[in-house]
């Protein structure tokens, strides 16, 4: 089978790669947006949409030159189908769609939490089955049992915001930039993070759902109190709404590696690029015995390796999608978009 070329525009996002049949990443391209929508804050939709426009073209390009390859070389087209912004995987699927047609090749729309669960595994051969997979991102907060590609158990999910929005709404009442993961991850480094002892929702809640909305809320009465941290006490607060996330993160899949009696754990998504997440869950790996399987960290935000991943294990069981293949914004894990 020759390499394909796999495409990610779910969010704020343009990212390209080329992955060869054996799992290995011949070339990869990540343009984020970040500049583009820092000034509001946020991720603007509309303008996410656009950008992705502009920028596509010579994403590819870019992302095949890296490969050593041109279009004469790719074998199959995959591009996220969903979950994620309309607009945006809309740029993305029908650009993939129209090179597939013009060129006769298969064409794979691809879960975009897929990509995430298996983005450890990138650069292998084929993920080592079975395993419990946190999938911390903006977006979602998942604990997974995952038997086989396709062979899915949600064991628990957050009630209401993601990890990563737990970042990012505790970091803007902060007055630190988009997006607020990474700020809070630099600045809480050199912090107390027993200095503030935030709320750590549904920890006691006897199953492996999560909440974190009373942190959000916690973050503001603190900030109302005491008005906005400098210095070191901004990075002691930084260091203490990290270790209630962490903390939550963790225990909940120590729990559910014990009940399911799992000793393989993967950690990935945008969230496990966090510096005290990932220590936590080694020393944990070690504690425990886990075979523990960190997304690298450029593979844990989203990017295009992780969809071509995940698209070679399906098209190595002779998965295709219709070219009239549509975006699916709402998709959960297990789901294949149609
Ligand atoms: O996976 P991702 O790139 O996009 C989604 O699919 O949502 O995740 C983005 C999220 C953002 O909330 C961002 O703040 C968070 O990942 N993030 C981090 C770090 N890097 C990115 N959160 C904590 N620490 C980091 N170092
Ligand atoms: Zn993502």
């Amino acid at each position: 089978m020759k390499p394909l070329l796999a495409i990610e525009t779910s969010c704020d996002e343009t990212a390209a790669a080329v992955i060869a049949a054996d799992g290995r990443v011949l070339g990869e391209v990540v343009r984020s947006q970040i500049d583009d929508h820092q000034v509001f804050g946020g991720v603007v939709p509309e303008l996410a949409s656009r950008c992705h426009t502009e920028a596509i073209d010579g994403v590819v390009a870019q992302a095949l030159e890296r490969a050593g390859l041109d279009l004469d070389g790719i074998g199959a087209v995959v591009a996220t189908g969903g979950p994620g912004l309309v607009g945006c995987l809309l740029v993305g699927l029908s650009w993939a769609a129209g090179l597939a047609l013009g060129r006769g090749l298969p064409l794979l729309a691809v879960n975009h939490l897929e990509g995430h669960l298996f983005a450890p595994f990138i650069n292998t051969e084929s993920p080592d089955f079975p395993f419990l997979g946190l999938i911390v991102s903006g977006g979602h907060t998942e604990l997974v049992l995952a038997k086989g590609v396709g062979d899915y158990e949600l064991i628990g999910a957050t009630r209401d915001d993601a990890a990563g929005e737990a970042f990012d709404k505790g970091a803007r009442l902060l007055g630190l930039p988009y997006p607020g993961g990474i700020a809070v991850d630099r600045l809480a480094q050199g912090g107390d993070r027993a200095a503030i002892d935030f709320p750590r929702g549904m920890l006691h809640s006897g199953d492996f759902e999560f909440s974190f909305s009373g942190l959000k809320t916690a973050v503001r009465q603190q900030v109302e109190r005491g008005g906005v941290p400098e210095g070191q006490a901004l990075s002691d607060f930084c260091a203490s709404l990290q270790e209630a996330i962490v903390d939550v993160l963790l225990r909940k899949t120590r729990k559910a590696a014990k009940v399911h009696g799992i000793q393989r754990v993967v950690l990935t998504g945008g969230v496990a690029a966090n510096s005290r997440l990932r220590a936590a869950f080694e020393e944990a790996a070690q504690a425990e015995g886990w075979s523990l399987h960190c997304a690298a960290r450029h593979h844990c935000t989203d990017n295009a390796a992780m969809i071509g991943y995940a698209g070679l294990l399906r098209l190595r069981r002779g998965e295709r999608s219709s070219m009239a293949v549509d975006a699916s914004p709402g998709l959960s894990l297990g789901e294949v978009p149609t």
